[in-house]
């Protein structure tokens, strides 16, 4: 690409906010004194006032972070650390605080954390390192005051390690960047269709076979050819390698609590236990992700089974909550299992949903009897709830709602907010995902509590957690890459009763938080830093507004005007200034426009292609509107000149969950109108599926009774209908089909249907 010679750098000041706080989650009260204390080489503690394995964290991360030696000092501390907070308890020997507070003082005269319980000094010690401040060689002690507490008390981050495994360490290192943030509860989603990674001594099969698999995808699950490698791929965590890592957690103020999938995602232990499954066959351990009809079967050899591994899963984890699974389970075997069927009349059962509500039953009978709690995702609410049962509620807030009315614990982790495998950013760059759109500033407006629950009925939310789901996520440096920083977002929304705004967020995270992910060494995702396009409508055509977010980060925009493959015309546009493009003549061809954004070393090209079409910026009245999930600024998504393209980022498709798409383009003026083009996505391993027909009607007057109906199938993705009639209205309807055929993804669910791009000649 020719590089345009006029460099026009425009100083681009994002926000007038400065930052507020170095620490993120933001303490409940927090007051900055305008002070720096200079930290020598060393930094002392008394050493009595501090639990050892505190004392050793806070040790290895300040010499880590800044090479500062922590010592031992009883007589004069340089921070002296004190009980301050009151107790509920008048027994001397066993005050039990009332809150898990922690405070920070430093001033000119005195440093001194207030603590109320082990935890809460844990908490501070966390934020003194934040308070650590650079300048030059020099590091400096922030002077501040504040007080603070978690509005949570389930604060959590999940890692799946079945589709992609990660060593002891990794796990250690997953907990040490989470310790930094405050989380306490780490979901360790252990197994999968895809891999057992647990050593069950009963069952030393589920690790001899079902930790292994042969091959593993490569690309995405919809790419058509699918494609594997031929490696063989696996681990799996010893018992004493799962306690050591449950120890280094619990250093850290970390619960662990395991997940053991059922009764779906059991393919890697039917692999190793054909037996137990509906219809005894042997598969392998599979290499592509997705769900499965192969599930564990119902009968009572099975339920033994599983209480067998939860038995020595409960001797290896503290967690008072053990995770069960039930997601995703299809009931297409046991509908036909002799077995299953048995089950059902013996226990006077009707539905496959009151046969998985029995299994978890007896699963939750089990756990209670060892006194322990069951966890499951939401689907454990169909076919009833069992008695002691939490629900994690991931596909989207309504689970936890019914589950906490029905005065359950519930853990928020919504796929809308909290699905950390998705796409942050529309960035050409971004390594392949599995598909959706969760920038930064989304996560940030994850509340865990829904509005709908009464005050009686909040108690019931634990708290909030995110998913990383790793079937695209097969190193640590790309697992970091998707949760951070969007991991110091939704930590906000779970410690911090009431958050600043997230402009002051951003402020902060790249004032302070940046620096202290590099000092770590982790590495986070730089999507935010890309500047955003905003789209808006304008008289005949689009305006097109490039938004930077730093001051100092300068960046220009370049458009060319490409025909077919060679490119005619170049401009140079400065940022701040919109670019206007006007909709091409009707009856004439539409014309393809670049444009690039280049920051100063002429470096990250982001580039757009805008087709220039003849009713671009249309109004367009959306009759059935787009699921919430995927409705990216509305229906002017159709007609912004930019084509929704693959790999499927989430946000440039329209999204609808329903069987039946309509919606009306007003083109203002009666025009002629030759063919219609609608693009479709066609993504059927995410359940998108291209629909079955389109219908148009055109009309002079917004009236559709007795007009002519256009109709065609769909074949491909780049649909197109010949018309050739007079109109200013255009009326668009698509169908789809009801249900996805059983054997196809998604099978026996309503498939997506996602749309971009109406173009007209
Ligand atoms: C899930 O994402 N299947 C819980
Ligand atoms: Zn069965």
């Amino acid at each position: 690409m020719k590089v345009c010679v006029l460099y026009l750098f425009c100083f681009l000041v994002w926000s007038q906010l400065s930052a507020q706080c170095p620490i993120i989650p933001t303490p409940k009260e927090y007051t900055q004194i305008d002070l720096k204390i200079p930290l020598g080489n060393e930094l002392s503690l008394d050493s009595n006032s501090i639990h050892s394995a505190t004392w050793n964290y806070l040790k290895s991360n300040l010499k880590l972070q800044t090479g500062i030696d922590l010592v031992h000092n009883a007589e004069n501390p340089f921070i002296e650390l004190q009980f301050k907070y009151e107790f509920q308890s008048l027994n001397q020997n066993q005050p039990i605080p009332i809150s898990n507070e922690y405070g920070i003082s430093f001033n000119s005269d005195k440093r001194t954390i207030y603590f109320a319980t082990e935890e809460s000094k844990f908490h501070a010690i966390n934020s003194l390192l934040q308070l650590i401040r650079q300048n030059g060689m020099i590091f400096y002690l922030q002077g501040c005051q504040l007080s603070d507490s978690p509005a949570f008390e389930w604060r959590g981050l999940h890692l799946d390690v079945s589709r992609h495994f990660f060593t002891v360490d990794e796990v250690k290192r997953y907990i040490d960047l989470m310790a930094l943030y405050k989380f306490n509860t780490f979901h360790w989603h252990l197994t999968d269709d895809q891999g057992w990674r647990i050593e069950i001594k009963k069952y030393p099969k589920l690790t001899e076979i079902g930790a292994f698999r042969d091959r593993t995808m490569i690309g995405h699950y919809s790419d058509q050819p699918r494609t594997f490698d031929k490696t063989t791929y696996g681990g799996f965590y010893r018992q004493d390698q799962i306690r050591e890592v449950v120890q280094y957690a619990r250093d850290r103020f970390i619960k662990v609590v395991p997940e053991i999938e059922l009764p779906g995602h059991s393919r890697a232990a039917l692999a190793a236990y054909p037996e137990l499954s509906c219809t005894g066959d042997q598969n392998e351990v599979p290499g592509t992700w997705g769900v499965f009809d192969d599930i564990y079967c119902s009968k009572s050899e099975t339920i033994e089974f599983m209480k067998n591994v939860l038995e020595e899963v409960v001797t290896l984890f503290p967690s008072e909550y053990i995770h069960i699974g039930g997601d995703e389970a299809p009931k297409t075997r046991w509908k036909k299992c002799a077995n299953c069927q048995q089950v059902m009349t013996e226990n006077n059962l009707h539905t496959a949903h009151e046969l998985q509500s029995y299994f978890i039953g007896q699963m939750d009978q089990f756990l209670t009897s060892k006194g322990k709690k069951l966890i499951g995702w939401d689907e454990i609410l169909e076919g009833g709830l069992s008695p002691n049962a939490a629900v994690m509620s991931w596909r989207g807030v309504e689970g936890g709602i019914a589950a906490a009315k029905q005065k359950h614990e519930v853990v928020m982790t919504p796929t809308t907010y909290c699905y950390f495998d998705y796409y942050q950013s529309g960035h050409p760059s971004e390594p392949i995902a599995i598909g959706g759109f969760l920038p930064l500033e989304k996560v940030y407006q994850f509340n865990p509590l829904p509005e709908e629950l009464s005050e009686l009925d909040e108690k019931y939310i634990l708290g909030g957690q995110a998913n990383l789901w790793t079937e695209y996520i097969a190193s640590m440096n790309q697992l970091e890459y998707m949760t951070y920083p969007r991991a110091l977002a939704l930590a906000q929304a779970v410690w911090c009763k009431e958050k600043p705004s997230f402009d002051s967020f951003l402020t902060d995270f790249i004032t302070y938080q940046e620096e202290y992910l590099d000092r770590y060494g982790v590495n986070y995702a730089r999507s935010i830093h890309q500047p955003k396009l905003e789209i808006t409508r304008a008289k005949n055509g689009i305006n097109v507004h490039f938004k930077g977010i730093e001051e100092n980060y300068h960046f220009m925009v370049c458009t060319k005007e490409i025909r077919g493959f060679s490119m005619s015309g170049e401009q140079a546009m400065g940022v701040n200034d919109t670019l206007f493009f006007e909709h091409c003549l009707p009856g004439t061809q539409s014309k393809t426009i670049r444009t690039s954004v280049l920051d100063e070393a002429g470096r990250q090209p982001f580039t757009n292609e805008f087709i220039v079409h003849s009713i671009l910026g249309a109004e367009i009245e959306m009759i059935t509107q787009p699921h919430p999930k995927y409705d990216h600024n509305g229906s002017l998504n159709l007609v912004d000149g930019i084509a929704g393209t693959l790999p499927w980022k989430g946000s440039q498709w329209l999204g609808f969950d329903t069987s039946y798409v309509e919606f009306i383009v007003d083109l203002g003026t009666i025009r002629t109108i030759q063919e219609l083009k609608l693009g479709f996505l066609d993504q059927n391993g995410s359940w998108i599926y291209l629909p079955e027909s389109v219908s148009v009607q055109i009309s002079t007057e917004s009236k559709w009774r007795s007009k002519k109906m256009y109709s065609k199938d769909v074949d491909s993705s780049n649909f197109s209908i010949s018309i050739s009639k007079k109109g200013r209205y255009v009326r668009v309807m698509i169908h789809a089909m009801d249900i996805i055929p059983e054997g196809q993804d998604g099978g026996g669910f309503a498939p997506w249907t996602f749309i971009d791009e109406i173009q007209l000649k």
